[in-house]
């Protein structure tokens, strides 16, 4: 294995880790998520083959919440199978984490973020990964009727039982995110990290705030859905492929989001990253990855060869003060 260190990353091979905000975390700049492809609609051996590629390629963080299937759970023991049966001996190479606080189970204690519901969550999780534990467990929502001291001294008293070595806010607002940075940090419980979605049609972590308070609060940054869910690549430029995830999942991405102005976006990106030399899933990661805040972004791949097309940002070129404002300029409302 070749080692090169270099300021505040590090490269082993082909894939680049960096340093998870103030921590000694590092992360593959693309992590593998598990919401689609995973569940009990797709072939095990599609997900197996999704999985062993990303191993090879370096990424060494996969993404889960206790509800990502369908059915809410087969995610996690999709996972938990291959677990135990290729990565026996690779646990320690892997950086798993899921979440808790979305509808899992029926009843009043299967969704939010009570001190029951995180633990409970929690220890399903356990038991369908086949781990003793978890590299990072998220509050995977704000809840506005749990006190915030209730959820984030669970969150400490997690960490402190060995089931989570980090904990993590994900799509939390900001002031309430600011509050669990202190309220964390004053328990000696850092928050690692925070997940929000960011990408060229959704840039709302950037502008309003949330990037930066974590980078202030010394907390990493993890982008969920880079490509907006497949939107950013050449996918739908003509059409709706039937192995799309519109034609095939469309439970959260459906026709409808490709409107004409949506449309005439992607085309402009889709030249502007021609022009770069690039595909457009290519750049689009890659403008992600330019931020300072974020240490990594969670791709999901339909497939192995997928995955491997969209390892191509990380040799991408800088952006040129021209082409960012291109960018801009293409995505003004
Ligand atoms: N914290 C949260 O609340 C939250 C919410 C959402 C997601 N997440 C996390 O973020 C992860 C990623 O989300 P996502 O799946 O929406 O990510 P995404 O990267 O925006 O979309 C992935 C989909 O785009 C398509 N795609 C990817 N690369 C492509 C390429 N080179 N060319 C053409 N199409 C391509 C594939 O869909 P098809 O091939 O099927 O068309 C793929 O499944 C999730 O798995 C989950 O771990 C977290």
């Amino acid at each position: 294995m070749n080692t090169t260190y270099i300021a505040n990353s590090t490269r082993y091979d082909g894939m680049k880790y960096r340093y998870c905000g103030h921590s000694g975390v590092l992360l593959p700049e693309l992590s593998l998520g598990f919401w689609h492809n995973f569940g009990e609609v797709t072939p095990e051996e599609q997900s197996r083959a999704i999985v062993r590629a990303a191993f090879d390629a370096g990424i060494t963080h996969f993404d889960l919440a206790n509800n990502y299937g369908p059915q809410p759970g087969a995610a996690e023991s999709r996972l938990g199978k291959f677990l135990h049966d290729d990565f026996a001996a690779h646990r320690d190479e892997l950086f798993i984490s899921t979440k808790a606080a979305y509808d899992m189970w029926e009843g009043p204690y299967g969704s939010w973020a009570s001190r029951k519901h995180l633990i409970a969550s929690l220890n399903q999780s356990l038991r369908r990964l086949q781990v003793d534990y978890v590299d990072l467990f998220y509050c995977h929502r704000y809840d506005p009727r749990t006190p915030l001291e209730e959820t984030l001294q669970t969150l400490v008293d997690i960490v402190r039982s060995g089931k989570a070595l980090y904990v993590g806010l994900s799509r939390w607002p900001l002031e309430a995110s600011r509050t669990g940075y202190e309220y964390l940090r004053q328990h000696d419980v850092p928050c690692l990290i925070y997940q929000g979605r960011l990408n060229l049609f959704d840039r709302a972590p950037l502008e309003e705030g949330v990037m930066s308070a974590a980078y202030e609060a010394g907390a990493g940054f993890i982008s969920f859905s880079p490509l907006a869910q497949g939107l950013l690549t050449d996918r739908y430029l003509n059409g709706i492929p039937a192995d799309s995830r519109i034609a095939h999942d469309p439970r959260f991405l459906k026709a409808d989001a490709l409107t004409p102005e949506v449309l005439s976006r992607i085309r402009k990106l889709n030249d502007l990253a021609a022009q770069r030399g690039e595909a457009l899933a290519t750049m689009a990661l890659s403008w992600i990855l330019h931020h300072k805040e974020v240490t990594s972004v969670i791709i999901g791949a339909s497939s192995p060869e997928q995955l491997q097309r969209n390892l191509a940002c990380l040799k991408s070129p800088a952006f040129s003060e021209e082409e960012l404002q291109k960018i801009q300029d293409y995505l003004k409302i």
